[in-house]
Order: C-alpha cells, then sequence, then structure tokens
C-alpha cells in the first residue's frame, strides 16, 4: 500500500509534506512531490524514506498546489526512477494500488518511451493521451475510468491547469478535507489532521476536482454533493505522547482500548448493541495476518461461548477452497486497516455467494466497511505502527463479546472489568533481561496448544516482522512429527503454557525439546522443570489471553530495540497490504 497526499491552497508544499509524513507507515520504499513553481510542474523524489526526499525541499517556496507520495513498491524496485510522481507530456501524477491492465495498455502505447517499471507510469501516458484527444480533462478521468482495471487512488495536475488538482479512487481509499477555501486529498485521515478535521470520503468512481474555487465532486458525468464527516479524536494521533515509538504508545493504550470496548457493549453485566450471531449455524472467519490470529480467537470463543462451528481461512487462501454457501452461514472478515486487498477479496466472493457478511474494522467507511453487509467498528483508534497491537486486541475482544451475547455469562462479563488494570500491571514489567537472551537467537520456535497455540502464531509474526529473527510458530504435538530435528543449541523455544485443560501435555513437549540442549522459555502460570527462562503470568482463567499479548508484544519490541531496527516501518512491510 501506498500513501499519496495533495493540496491546493496556501503552505501547499508544506501542509502536503505533513500529511505524506504521517503516511509513511503505509509504505516507505520511495518518495517524491510534484509542485506547481511560476506555473510550471517541478518534481522531485529521492529512494528510501522520506526524509531523504526533504533534504531537496524548499519549504518557503510559495506554492499553490502540490501533490506527493509515499510507496510501497508493487511493480518495479524500490528506486528513484520508480518512485512517484510520475508524468507523461502535460500529466503528473501519484498513484496508490495496482493497474492489472497495465501491460495491455502499455503495448497499446508501446512507442512511448518508458522511464520506469511501473504501472503508475502507464496511467500518465494513458491520460495524456486521452487529453491530447479530449483536450478536457473532466472527459479525460471519464474515460480513463472506463479503461483502467484494478484498484487506484490518483491525485493528478495538467500543466495546462497550473491552479487546479484532479483525483479519482476507486477502491484504493481517497478523502478530502476542506477548511475555509483551501483542500487536502489523502488516503487516510492522519493526514490531513493537521489541517482540518473535516473530510469527505470518496466513492468509487468519484472526480474530484479542487481549484481556488474550493472542491466538487463528479460522478457518472454528473456533479454530485457529499456528506461531510468530521473526525471527532483528532488530539494525539499523529504524535507519539513522549513514547520512543507509535508501537510502544499503542501498546500502552491497550488499557483504555479494553475498557473503551467495554463500555460501547456492556451494560449492568450484560452484552448490549452486539451483532446478534445466534441463529447462524455455521461461521467462517476470513482474515490476513494478526487479524487472522485474532480470528483463531474467536473460533475458540464463539465455539465455546456460542456453540457454533466456527473455520478460520487465511484471506489469501479463502478464494480457492471449497464452501458450501446456504443462508445458515456468516462470514466474519476480520481487518484493522479495512483494505487489505486478500481480504477485500474474500469478503466479495462471499457476497456474490449472497451469504450473510460481518466485518470487524478499524478504520471509519474503509473498503471493507462498506462492503460488508453488517459491520462492527473495533474501538482502537487510529493505529499507526505496522506491528499491529492495540488493534489485535480490540479486534479479539470483539470476537470474545460477539460470543458472549449468545451465551451471557454474567461471571464472565464480571471478569472483563478487571482485565485493563492488570493489562497496565504488565505494561509496566520490564522485558529487557529476557529480550536480551531472545536476541541472540536467530531461530525460534513460539509453541503452544489450541488458545496458546493462536496467542504463539501472534507472538512469533509480532518477533519476526520487527526483529527480523527467523520465528516460527508450531502446534506443540505437532513438533515431535519431523520438525524436532530442527532443535539444537542454535534454537530457542517460546512456549505460552497458561490452559490448564491441556498444559501438561505442552510441559511433556517441552521436556521433549530440552532433551535435545534446546533452552525453553515459558510465558506461564505454571511452575515447573519444563522451562531455562520464564515469563510469569499470574492468571488463570478464560480471560489469559488477553493478558499473554501484552509480554508477547513487548518482547518483540525489546528484542528489536536491541537489534536498532525501525521498529514502526519494518523492511519491506507496509500498514496494509493493498495488493493481492
Ligand atoms: C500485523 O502486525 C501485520 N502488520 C499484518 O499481519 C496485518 O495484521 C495484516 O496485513 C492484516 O492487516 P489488516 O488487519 O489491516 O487487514
Amino acid at each position: 500500500m501506498c500513501g499519496i497526499t495533495g493540496f491546493v491552497g496556501k503552505n501547499s508544499i508544506r501542509n502536503t509534506m505533513i500529511g505524506i509524513k504521517s503516511l509513511e507507515y503505509r509504505g516507505y520504499d520511495s518518495a517524491g512531490i510534484a509542485f506547481i513553481n511560476n506555473k510550471k510542474v517541478e518534481v522531485l523524489k529521492e529512494e528510501g524514506k522520506i526524509e531523504n526526499l526533504e533534504k531537496f525541499i524548499n519549504y518557503d517556496l510559495d506554492s499553490l498546489i502540490s501533490i506527493a507520495h509515499t510507496r510501497w513498491a508493487t511493480h518495479g524496485a524500490a528506486n528513484k526512477i520508480n518512485a512517484h510522481p510520475h508524468s507523461a507530456g502535460k500529466i503528473t501524477l501519484v498513484h496508490n494500488g495496482i493497474i492489472e491492465n497495465y501491460k495491455e495498455l502499455k503495448n497499446k502505447y508501446k512507442d512511448y518511451k518508458y522511464k520506469s517499471e511501473t504501472d503508475t507510469e502507464v496511467i500518465a501516458v494513458l491520460m495524456n493521451e486521452l487529453y491530447s484527444e479530449y483536450k478536457d480533462m473532466l472527459k479525460t478521468l471519464n474515460k480513463a475510468i472506463e479503461i483502467l482495471k484494478g484498484s487506484y487512488a490518483l491525485a493528478i495536475i495538467n500543466s495546462d491547469y497550473p491552479d487546479t488538482l484532479y483525483a479519482i479512487r476507486k477502491d484504493s481509499p481517497l478523502i478530502v478535507g476542506v477548511k475555509d477555501s483551501d483542500t487536502m486529498l489523502a488516503s487516510d485521515v492522519p493526514a490531513i489532521l493537521h489541517f482540518t478535521n473535516k473530510y469527505y470520503l470518496l466513492d468509487n468512481y468519484d472526480i474530484v476536482k479542487v481549484d481556488s474555487k474550493g472542491v466538487r465532486f463528479y460522478n457518472d458525468n454528473k456533479e454530485i454533493t457529499k456528506r461531510i464527516n468530521i473526525y471527532d479524536n483528532s488530539s494525539d494521533i499523529t504524535s507519539k505522547n513522549g513514547y520512543d515509538h507509535y508501537m510502544l504508545k499503542e501498546i500502552n493504550e491497550e488499557p483504555s482500548v479494553f475498557r473503551n470496548t467495554l463500555k460501547e457493549y456492556i451494560n449492568n453485566n450484560k452484552i448490549v448493541n452486539m451483532f446478534d450471531i445466534s441463529k447462524y449455524d455455521e461461521i467462517e472467519i476470513v482474515a490476513c495476518g494478526s487479524a487472522y490470529h485474532a480470528g483463531c480467537l474467536g473460533k475458540h470463543y464463539i465455539e465455546e461461548y456460542a456453540n457454533i462451528k466456527t473455520n478460520v481461512y487465511y484471506a489469501s487462501e479463502y478464494r480457492y477452497t471449497k464452501h458450501f454457501y446456504n443462508s445458515n452461514i456468516l462470514v466474519i472478515v476480520i481487518s484493522q486497516s479495512g483494505e487489505t486487498a486478500d481480504t477485500l477479496a474474500a469478503l466479495k466472493m462471499a457476497n456474490d455467494n449472497n451469504v450473510d457478511t460481518l466485518g470487524i474494522v478499524n478504520v471509519y467507511k474503509s473498503s471493507i466497511a462498506r462492503e460488508a453487509k453488517h459491520v462492527i467498528y473495533t474501538k482502537a483508534g487510529i493505529e499507526i505502527s505496522v506491528a499491529t497491537t492495540k488493534a489485535y486486541m480490540a479486534q479479539s475482544l470483539t470476537l470474545l463479546l460477539l460470543a458472549l451475547n449468545v451465551k451471557q455469562d454474567s461471571s464472565i462479563i464480571k471478569e472483563l472489568f478487571k482485565i485493563p488494570s492488570i493489562l497496565t500491571k504488565y505494561i509496566n514489567r520490564t522485558y529487557k533481561k529476557i529480550a536480551k537472551v531472545i536476541a541472540k537467537y536467530n531461530h525460534i520456535f513460539y509453541l503452544g496448544r489450541e488458545i496458546d497455540y493462536y496467542l504463539a502464531l501472534e507472538g512469533s509474526l509480532k518477533l519476526k516482522e520487527i526483529s527480523y529473527i527467523h520465528s516460527e510458530a508450531y502446534p506443540a504435538g505437532e513438533l515431535k512429527h519431523g520438525t524436532i530435528s530442527l532443535m539444537d543449541t542454535n534454537t530457542l523455544v517460546i512456549s505460552v503454557v497458561t490452559d490448564d485443560k491441556i498444559k501438561e501435555k505442552t510441559i511433556s513437549n517441552l521436556k521433549e525439546v530440552m532433551a535435545r540442549d534446546t533452552k525453553v522459555l515459558s510465558i506461564t502460570n505454571t511452575s515447573g522443570d519444563f522451562y531455562d527462562y520464564k515469563v510469569d503470568i499470574i492468571e488463570n482463567d478464560s480471560l489469559t489471553p488477553f493478558i499473554v499479548m501484552i509480554p508477547m508484544q513487548l518482547i518483540a519490541y525489546e528484542v528489536a530495540r536491541i537489534k536498532g531496527y525501525d521498529i514502526d516501518k519494518p523492511r519491506n512491510l507496509a500498514k496494509s497490504v493493498t495488493v493481492e
């Protein structure tokens, strides 16, 4: 996924760049800006992070129009040539998305001297060709919408109209912030909050025209009016509030996220305002990455408390498995960003088969939120760090409440209110010592059984995505069927052992591992001789998984600090993967 911004008005370059910096979590392989200077379009772009580009920007230049981009490479290497903006003739543009028919278009205009390997440059060539024919930007954009296949959010400058900015979107998010006579385009809300909290959401095929007279919207060749949205807690999201990293800030927000979620859905010790799943015979949960791991916890809770058969699928695999859809099935898609292409594709497949769909999403009116038949917004607030923490916890809690809405087990519901203060207790512990042990290893296995395995999946992903240590989660019982051959002094096992009902077997597996000179760290509420290192969990009940999330996240964070990597923007990653 990439980030795009655009600005029409005073201090355009400064506003565009502040915005693009707050979108860097979406992708940071390269960055670029285009702006009008003396009625001419100028373009600057650099490989690597935005700070590399900033060295060449004159913030005092009084330019009224600019567009900027931060890239997560899809077509073409992460280098300066492939960095956006891309130009062709009179057209200069930045793009978030994937053009699926770019090869066909590139071939259609094969005489053009392409400079980059990107699909985006092909859009610029197409638009320049169409404009040469129509000499009218709205006709050009409407025709481009007919021709382009795939996903795109585009901010476009035509050198014939140096006081006008255009934009179109399809399947990639784009919003339009407004304040007085100034206007800002952005991929996401964080980018505009330094400027305004009033914004319009674009729908598919909306065309935007912005000039000194303000902003106009068009769709299907007609001018349209759109409803304004107000973002209501613009206070601290674009700052780290004194923490060294957004990830640490967001972990520290988890107690309040937990509390806010309870406030929304519990009244008089009963679950309220919650989607009712009781009428369904079967549930399919579909997601990617950490959202998938939350889905695994959801399976456990829904089967346990709502007694409904539940299966969990990786979204990228979901479309290739046979589904026996019927009106008694509910498909739940989980996505923090609400823009993950694999998850959106799975959701569309479920919708096309006329089954009920429920989106559990963290970003208001995101593509998945708008595509799903029903939606529950998690109360995590905007999450900036690429490695999700508070959103994953909010997803897991929402799934638990979805299940308890059927069972209404008042004893568990009452216990939920104790969790936030317990989370704070574990946040205030230090994990630096154990992180030093872990940081020495290059191969780590996270082991657990059933719900402890679902937690191990997330612990392993957190560790590897920010510390770059090879780690894999494995069902503890499965290890002895081959993979135990990898156990030696160069390997470390981190185990999650909290569930009384099944821990004895896991303990046996860990002793098998120790018998092969492999060190074991256990995150556990049990004492014994099945570990060399221990992270002590005091609690021992059905809500303990929420407690375990904190040490797992902070251990990963402390290891990454020791390694010295960019914790909030790990290499090769982006906050949301809007390509399949
Ligand atoms: C989590 O730390 C990762 N950044 C990644 O696995 C993420 O959970 C996955 O890409 C799904 O994103 P989504 O929740 O926005 O759909």
